[in-house]
């Protein structure tokens, strides 16, 4: 992706440099505009090295007079951030009075910001003004965090973290997920035995969040719900954390209505502990404890979700076949996704998975292998026929 990368004299300025250089390693190219008050608050040679590229600033020159015309035209996406609140109401105003607000005015496509300031300056009436007329204009105006401000406040003005900056960025710019809206699950559950202890299983949780990223990234609203997982959730992506298998049915229940479906790639453990004991468990030579069967969350959901999308994850080590087609007419499905354990692979905690796709009313089932976000990539793309893989 081109990205045109304009940089105003906001303090949060330091951030910066970090989230370009991560941008140009997932092989984005990106071309700096500063302001000249950027300049003051922060040396060009620093995005020179971070993008690779040369940095521009006021630069209306002999050699490249139509810059400003150029480089726009170059972007798939022309973000500001920070934007500061003078640079905010320009370019709200169509002002043009530096590279930055020339090239800016001058640009047709794709534009996302990212203002950030000191409360105040956020919550004035004149700021806010600004930010809804450049959205009336198409600009994508990200909210600011809030909490502790460099100038000492607290409140909304913070620059987003660099993880959320990078997501918002690197949306696909055509969004064909765009207002459709989907929940995942994520990771496995545990049940526990006593305040110390809890059952569990190997599911990393690494599948699901890969899914979830890229029903993000290509446009669609997405609420991650997760168990127990060690992988990192981006912070674009919004999540609710759950412990047990009950929880997690619950949490899907408060939230399915508002969704268009649901992709189920959690694995939530059978079995819960009937007997839990309030005190921890003494050592007494041995042990026995009573397990019950968890309700299936698919099958009781869909009783009261019959027109939702869902698409269920079926982990198998014997029968695989025969079993997932088996649950996909039980359980109502969409589609399902089969795992196979085998004596020399285990997809759970793994880098890489090996996959066969149920289509409900088709009747041979699809093969991919891979690393797992390519494998999120191609069950994304077949389950909501997005393009051919
Ligand atoms: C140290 C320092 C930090 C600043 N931080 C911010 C900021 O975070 N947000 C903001 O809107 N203005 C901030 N300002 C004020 C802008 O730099 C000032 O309004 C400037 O004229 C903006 O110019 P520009 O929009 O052309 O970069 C800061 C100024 C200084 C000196």
């Amino acid at each position: 992706m081109n990205i045109v990368f304009g940089i105003t004299s906001g303090i949060s300025i330091y951030k910066i440099p970090s989230v370009i250089r991560k941008l140009r390693k997932d092989g984005h190219n990106i071309r700096v505009l500063m302001t000249p008050n950027a300049k003051k608050l922060m040396n060009p040679i620093i995005f020179k090295v971070a993008s690779g590229n040369e940095v521009y600033i006021n630069d209306f020159s002999i050699h490249n007079p139509l810059l400003h015309i150029e480089i726009g035209d170059w972007s798939d996406v022309f973000v500001i951030a920070p934007l500061t609140a003078n640079t905010l109401a320009k370019i709200a105003n169509g002002i043009a009075d530096n590279l930055l607000t020339t090239s800016f005015l001058a640009c047709s496509g794709k534009k996302i910001v990212f203002p950030a300031m000191n409360v105040k300056m956020y919550d004035s009436q004149i700021t806010q003004e600004n930010i809804k007329k450049l959205k009336e204009y198409g600009v994508l105006v990200i909210e600011p965090d809030c909490g502790d401000l460099a100038c000492g406040y607290s409140g909304k003005g913070r620059l987003p973290s660099e993880d959320k900056i990078i997501g918002i960025i690197t949306r696909d710019i055509y969004e064909p997920l765009k207002g459709k809206r989907f929940i995942v699950t994520a990771g496995s559950t545990i049940e526990k035995i006593d305040p110390v202890r809890f059952i569990t299983n190997f599911s990393s949780g690494k599948m699901g969040i890969e899914i979830a990223k890229y029903l993000y990234k290509k446009g669609a609203d997405v609420l991650l719900i997760v168990g127990k997982t060690e992988v990192n959730i981006p912070e674009y992506i919004t999540h609710i954390k759950v412990e047990s298998t009950i929880d997690m049915l619950n949490a899907i229940k408060n939230n399915l209505k508002d969704y268009d479906g649901l992709y189920m790639v959690a694995a939530p453990v059978d079995f819960r502990v009937n007997n839990y004991s309030e005190e921890k468990i003494k050592r007494k030579g041995s042990l026995t404890i009573e397990l019950i069967e968890n309700p299936d969350i698919l099958k009781s959901l869909r009783k009261d979700f019959k027109e939702k999308f869902f698409v269920g994850f079926a982990l198998e080590s014997k029968n695989g076949k025969q079993n997932a087609s088996l649950k996909l007419k039980e359980k109502e499905l969409d589609y399902i996704v089969l795992n196979i354990i085998e004596p020399d692979f285990n997809p759970m905690g793994n880098e890489e998975n090996r996959i066969f796709l149920f289509e409900k009313s088709g009747s041979n089932a699809l093969e991919f292998k891979g690393k797992k976000h390519k494998v999120a990539e191609w069950i994304v793309n077949k389950t909501l026929k997005l393009e051919e893989v």
